[in-house]
Order: structure tokens, then sequence, then C-alpha cells
């Protein structure tokens, strides 16, 4: 990665030059292009550092550079700028070393092994059961799988784990619900809908007869003693709810390492708060179990309940534990709505007092709201919550709707499977192209344009370099091994060429920029101006022309672009389509 290779080079200059001084400087790829590809501030921490002059200082870190370069022939200038930055223009041979890499990596290109003996939990999708998966879960979902990629790919070892909300209360007016109103084949034909309805019509009956609350708690009671026929139900309802959510998952091609809901830590949560009672850290507050945060300026963390049950918040902290313990995780990510910030600082708070994952990294992974078009609250004309389900296949048929208008002459099924991967990208895409903690509005123009930041423009991108290149093969008789042979990238000479290669070679930095800061949209921004650099690039130049040298050199460029965005959009879950 080309930043920590100059961080090194600049790290042993300036142990060469001052033995002794430790310095926290930066090498970063300044916005204004005059600036060089790479510069750092080296010289000006010192000169703090010193009580010397900054320029000095530089002068002296380039000319070592600049020995050292010789060699290695990494830059083609390096300068020094008032009052004291170092500037690196990247050398057309690094350049074009990248591009033979990428073509010799592949799939693998911008992966590396810095996860390496490092295990890093996602927690994420987390849907409650009996409930239908609203747009939170879906962002969370989205999200969480992003992450999951990213890590994989920076050679973490990597375990999704979904928290449902598969515990609590609710199931005691269900049960109550079903025994009374429903019935087997009603929820087998639609789970989540049937369970919904039960559970409304317990709360209409309830107002009207307030009793049935009480009988509520009674089945509650019953199922945490484990009564057979309440578990029995229990467990049938759970497994109808994630039949639901599968299909989600299966049409958005998710996949769980593990899900380990709110009840596999029932056996742990009375230890957990005994414990908490006898080391002096959780005490009785008005008949509730809490621990108190005042040292966090945070309220106290309700840990159990009046009624004695513990809730959500000491399921939590058992799940830190059980990750910790059994999962070996070194890293803990929950993909959780913004809402619930208040909750994960209080238990990262509680984890700390108790001792548990003290040496563990833990952050929730916040995102902001999602909004409809009109920039109101996401729902149907009814004023529903849209179904997750529904707002999916939306998008398959709006982009069914533009294939057949951009492609008429495509076969039937051909479109079909087109505007699926179109759709299903550009609701990934319209969520992780954006800072995830703003709000996400469905705009369906904007989100299925051919045009501008879109999933569209991108998988297009894609698609077209990827019959360019079948053109190419065809032309020339070439099969795809020939490309590295008799290939002189040295004749990539044009600007835009060298726009395009410079580009390149940031990925790998980019990929593991969006892990350090869990935002995948990093990533999706470089895709996209790594596209909208190319297609300027390939409007300007004819790419297959007469001249077959620069013609191949001009398709090994075109190829690594695909390359890279094809990874790109991998790690964001987006499919690409090698024809569109
Ligand atoms: N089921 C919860 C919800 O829908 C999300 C769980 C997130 N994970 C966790 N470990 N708390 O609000």
């Amino acid at each position: 990665m080309i930043n920590k290779e100059i961080k090194k080079i600049l790290d042993k200059i300036v142990v060469d030059l001052y033995q002794g001084i430790k310095s926290d400087f930066i090498v970063e790829s300044p916005r204004q292009k005059d600036f060089g590809d790479y510069a750092s501030n080296v010289a000006m921490v010192l000169a703090k550092e010193l009580q010397k002059s900054p320029m000095e200082i530089a002068a002296k870190i380039i000319e070592k550079a600049k020995a050292e370069n010789h060699q290695k022939k990494l830059f083609s200038k390096i300068s020094v700028i008032a009052p004291g930055f170092i500037n690196f223009e990247i050398s057309d041979n690094r350049l074009t070393v990248n591009l033979n890499w990428i073509l010799k990596k592949k799939c693998k290109f911008g992966s590396s092994e810095i996860g390496k003996g490092k295990t890093v939990i996602i927690d994420y999708s987390a849907p409650n059961i009996a409930k239908p998966m609203h747009v939170g879960h879906l962002r969370s979902t989205i999200i969480g799988q992003s992450l999951y990629n990213i890590y994989k790919f920076l050679g973490y070892k990597t375990i999704s784990d979904s928290h449902i909300g598969d515990w609590g209360t609710q199931f005691g007016k269900l049960i109550y619900a079903y025994k009374h109103w429903g019935n087997k084949k009603g929820i087998d034909r639609n789970p989540i809908e049937e369970m919904t309805k039960l559970y409304v019509k317990f709360h209409e009956e309830a107002k009207k007869n307030p009793e049935l609350e009480e009988y509520a708690r009674i089945e509650t009671k019953k199922l945490q003693e484990k009564n057979d026929e309440n578990i029995k139900l229990w467990k049938f309802l759970v497994k109808e709810s994630l039949k639901d959510y599968n299909k989600i998952y299966k049409i958005l091609n998710i996949k769980f390492d593990y899900v380990l809901g709110e009840s596999f830590y029932n056996k742990m949560l009375l230890g957990i708060v005994n414990e908490a009672m006898e080391r002096k850290i959780a005490i009785k507050s008005e008949g509730a179990i809490v621990i108190n945060l005042d040292k966090y300026n945070l309220s106290p963390f309700l840990i159990q309940k009046t009624d004695g049950a513990y809730i959500y918040t000491t399921t939590d902290i058992a799940t830190a534990k059980y990750r910790k313990e059994k999962l070996k995780a070194d890293k803990i990510l929950y993909v959780v709505a913004n809402e619930q910030t208040l909750h994960f600082q209080k238990l990262f708070a509680s984890l700390e007092l108790l001792g548990i994952c003290e040496n563990i990294e833990k952050e929730h992974i916040k995102f902001g709201m999602v909004f409809g078009e009109s920039g109101k609250k996401f729902s149907t004309r009814k004023g529903e919550t849209v179904r997750l389900t529904d707002l999916i296949h939306r998008s398959i048929e709006f982009a069914q709707m533009v294939i057949e208008e951009k492609n008429p002459k495509l076969s039937r099924n051909e479109k079909k499977k087109i505007a699926k991967k179109i759709g299903i990208g550009a609701v990934k895409y319209n969520d992780l192209s954006q800072n995830r903690l703003t709000d996400i509005v469905f705009d369906w123009d904007k989100i299925l344009s051919f045009e501008g930041n879109s999933a569209p423009y991108l998988l297009y991108t894609y698609a077209r370099i990827n019959s360019l290149v079948e053109k190419y093969n065809k032309t020339y008789k070439l099969n795809r091994i020939n490309i590295l042979d008799k290939l002189d990238l040295g004749l990539l000479k044009d600007n835009l060429e060298k726009d395009i290669m410079k580009k390149l070679l940031k990925f790998p930095e980019i990929v593991e920029n969006s892990a350090n800061e869990n935002s995948p949209h990093f990533i999706a921004l470089y895709i996209y101006e790594l596209s909208s650099l190319y297609n300027g690039y390939y409007n300007s130049v004819q790419i297959i022309k007469s001249e077959k040298k620069i013609t191949r050199a001009r398709i090994a460029l075109s190829k690594s672009v695909a390359i890279t965005v094809k990874n790109g959009l991998n790690l964001l879950g987006i499919d690409v389509l090698e024809r569109m």
C-alpha cells in the first residue's frame, strides 16, 4: 500500500537523521493536485520537536529520500513546498507495477492480511420474532453484511451473529392469542402477517377485557418455567418467523454464521445479576436491580425488573461475555440504529465495571433513519409501514421498466435476471453510498438512474468494460490468458490514463480505511469516482484502435478498472452483471 510504503521510507530516514526522536506524522493524498500524489507533514512535526526550521529539515529528508528512490523508482518527483510539506509524485514505473499486480491478483486485489489472527464479531440484522422486519433492520443487514465482507477481505476471522429478539413478554400475549384465535395453517401460510394479526387482536380484546393482560402474564410465566406446551408453541412461532425472514435474506443473498437469539442466553442471566450484586456493582433500587453509572454521567442500567424479569440489557451483558469467552472475539461491532445509542453507551460502561470484555474493542455502528421519497416517514399510502419484500420487489419492478426501455432487444429471461440484480443492487447501494449516520431517502428515480452515483451506473460501467474486452478478444482471436504477454504498459502515456492508474493504486488504502472507520461508503464513493474517470476516458479515446500494442495496453487498463469495480461492489454485497 503506497501510503504505508512512503511512511516506512520516512520513518527510516527520521531514524537515520535524528535518532531517538519519536514523531507522529502523517502521509496523505492531498486534495489539490499541485501538491503531488502524496504529501507528508513530517518535517513540520520534527521542526516543532527540534526547534528548527521545517524547510531545512525537509531539505535534509528529501535528499535522503531521493537517494533511496534511485533504486526503488517509486517516485518521479519529490519536492518541498513552504512551509515544509514534502510532496511525492508516483512514478510511471510504480503505476505499471500496480497494473500488473491487479491483473494478476484479480478478485484478491485490495485484500490483505492485516487482520490475521484476529476475530471480529459483527452483530447485525437481528429482527424481533413475530414482528415484521422493518427498514431499520434492512439497513443493519446491508451495512452489517458489507462490513463482514470488508473485514474478511482484510484477513480477519469474521463471525456474523444475528441477535434476534426471540424472548420477552410479547410471547405471553401471542401464545394466549394463538391458543384462542389462531391456527397452524394460517401461520404456516403467512407467518409474520398472521402473528401480527393475532397480536393486534389481543390488544383489541384486552381493551375490552383488561383481564387478558393477566392471562398473558400467566402464559409468559409458564413459558419461562419451561411448560411443555408453551415451549413447543414458542419454538413453532420462532421457526415460522425465521422462515419469513429467510425469504428476504435469500433475495438479498445474506447469510449468518450464527443466529443466537436473546433466549440463547437465558441460563446465564441469573449468574450475571448475582455476581454483579455480590461485587456491589449492581444495587437494588425501588425493587429493581440496576447498575449505577454515575461515574460515566449516565442514568442507571436496569438489569432486572421489579417483577424479577431479566431484559434486553441483561441479555446483552451475557452476550458480550459469551462472545469473548466462547467465540474468542477481539472486536465486536453492533450494527444497530441510532435510537439505541444510549443503550450501548450504558452497556459498554457496565461491561467495563463488570470487567467483561475489557480488552476488546466494542463499537456501536449506528445509522440513521429511512424516509420515503417525499421526505416523510417511510410508509404506504395507507400509513402502514412498508413491507421489506414489497420494497425489494418494487425496486426490481422499476428496474425491469428501466431495462425494457434501455435494452428492449434482450430476451425476456435475460431482462428478468438483469432487473433482479439491478433492483437489489440499487437498494443496497442507496444505503451504502451514503455516510451511514445520515438518514437515507428512497428516491426511486435517482436510485435506478443510469447516471450519477447509483448502482446501475456502476454495474453498467463493469458490463461495458466486459463487452469491450470480449470484443477485443474476438477481434484478435485471443483468449484471456494472452493479455499479460507482450504487454507494454509504458504505452499508457495519456493524462487520463495516468489519473486512472493513480486512482487504482489507492484501492487497498480505501478498503483499509473503510474498515478503520466502519464505513463502507468510502468504497462506494471510490468506485464511483473510478468509474467516472474511466467513463470519461472511454468516451474520449478509441480503445480498440489499429495500433495493436496500444490497444493491448488500454485493454489491460480497462480490465484493471473492471476488476477493481467488481471487487468494490462485491465488498458492498452487490453482484455484478457480465452483460447488461
Ligand atoms: N433485536 C434488536 C432490535 O430490533 C436489535 C438487537 C441488536 N443487537 C444487540 N446485541 N443488542 O431492536
